[in-house]
């Protein structure tokens, strides 16, 4: 069972107060409408699906039911607007490798280009390195190349394996990150947030 004793408050590049906290199970119609709100392309590049605006209950239960050990999934919030929701970020681990995880992003389109998806990135990277998670990989699909870019620009080692895109990070070496500005962003967040995030 997941509290919200996690919540962070913490402000974006551009001055924007934030809060991010794991979704708890009260959050099925934001997650819902959050999905809705998507661009069919931003759907698709996230979830591989073309099934419109509706998030199946199947996909909700995946990513709402956290244990904390095993699976994250985490929102930020913007909570002057309407509709808060802007952004989440899950990390699964791997049954048959558990120091290895699963992790993957998304972000409202409008508020893409912010450093959200950096400051997500770096929250499971803490989170999941805690479980004792040691290996992320991230799926992209080939033709995702805004999504490759980011990866690659966070650090992430990427091959073709003959159907999508995997990319890999060792959460112990920070020291392989590239020098470039959202593996900077990454590198602060994660200094930021590490002493935050027990
Ligand atoms: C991929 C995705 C999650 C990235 O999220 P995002 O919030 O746009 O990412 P960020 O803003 O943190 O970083 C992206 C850009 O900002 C740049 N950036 C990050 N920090 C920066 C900084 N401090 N200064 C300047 N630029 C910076 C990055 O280099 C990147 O630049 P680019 O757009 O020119 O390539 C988002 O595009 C998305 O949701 N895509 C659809 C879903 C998807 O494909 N998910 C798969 C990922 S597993």
């Amino acid at each position: 069972m997941t509290t919200i004793d996690d919540r962070l408050e913490l402000t974006l590049r551009d001055g924007t107060p934030v809060i991010v906290r794991p979704l708890i199970e009260e959050d099925r119609a934001l997650v819902a409408e959050a999905y809705r709100r998507l661009s069919p392309e931003a759907r698709y590049q996230r979830f591989w699906t073309r099934t419109g605006e509706m998030l199946g209950k199947k996909m909700l239960d995946r990513l709402l039911d956290q244990d904390r050990t095993n699976h994250m999934t985490w929102a930020l919030l913007d909570p002057a607007r309407r509709f808060p929701g802007v952004g989440g970020a899950s990390w699964w681990r791997n049954p048959e490798n558990p120091a290895e995880a699963e992790i993957s992003v998304m972000v409202l389109d409008d508020d893409q280009r912010r450093g959200i998806g950096t400051l997500l990135f770096a929250v499971m990277w803490i989170t999941a390195f805690r479980a004792g998670v040691e290996q992320m990989v991230a799926y992209t699909l080939v033709e995702n190349h805004r999504a490759a870019k980011w990866i690659r620009d966070c650090g992430g080692a990427g091959e073709w394996d003959g159907y999508k895109l995997v990319f890999r990070w060792d959460l112990n070496n920070l020291d392989a990150l590239p020098e470039t500005p959202a593996a900077t962003d990454l590198a602060s967040w994660l200094a930021v947030l590490s002493p935050r995030l027990l």
